[in-house]
């Protein structure tokens, strides 16, 4: 799983998705701290516990950089960014049953927003499962020989 390289200069517009999405009942925001239990159990049982690790760093930031993507008062998505590694975007994900319909794109974007306006010029998906959708999304390009990068002194999980 490589790292890739992200254009934050050269971003594609959140709005026209953010609207699609708000039409559909599906809201993007950044959560407020006394949802961090929440958010954070629910990226552990949705995805995995190193993911809910780095969600519960991102709580500890300033403003606090994870989103989450809300339906009908239920978690739907979240992403979080500058929290891995200082540029990094991720970790991320979507529930199975919502996926398909621009949300995990518009937390991408509103996430790389989010780099761009801390001043970042470039931003990093680390350890990128699904390359095509990130090259799709925004452009994204490959770094060679980034795998395993910064992951390849990672302690075995207990799990
Ligand atoms: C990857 C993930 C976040 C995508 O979320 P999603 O809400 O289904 O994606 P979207 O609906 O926003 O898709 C946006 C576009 O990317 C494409 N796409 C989505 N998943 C893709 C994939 N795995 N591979 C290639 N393209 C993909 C879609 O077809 C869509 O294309 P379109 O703009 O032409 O319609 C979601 O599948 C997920 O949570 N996966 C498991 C966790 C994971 O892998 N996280 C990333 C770790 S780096």
């Amino acid at each position: 799983m490589p790292d890739l390289l992200v254009k934050l200069y050269d971003l594609p517009e959140l709005a026209p998705l953010q609207m699609k999405l708000e039409a559909a009942g599906i809201k993007l925001c950044h959560p407020l701290v006394f949802d961090k239990r929440t958010v954070v159990e629910w990226v552990e049982k949705e995805f995995e516990r190193e993911w809910a690790c780095e969600c519960e760093a991102a709580f500890a930031k300033q403003p606090i950089t994870c989103l989450i993507a809300v339906q009908n008062g239920a978690l739907i998505g979240f992403a979080c960014y500058d929290v891995t590694c200082k540029g990094f975007f991720g970790p991320t994900g979507v529930s199975e049953s919502a996926r398909g319909q621009g949300v995990g794109k518009a937390l991408l974007l509103a996430a790389l927003h989010g780099l761009a306006e801390a001043g970042y010029a470039y931003g990093i998906i680390g350890g990128a499962g699904p390359v095509e959708f990130y090259q799709k999304a925004v452009g994204a390009i490959v770094i060679e020989d980034s795998s395993p990068g910064i992951y390849r002194d990672r302690l075995p999980s207990r799990e």
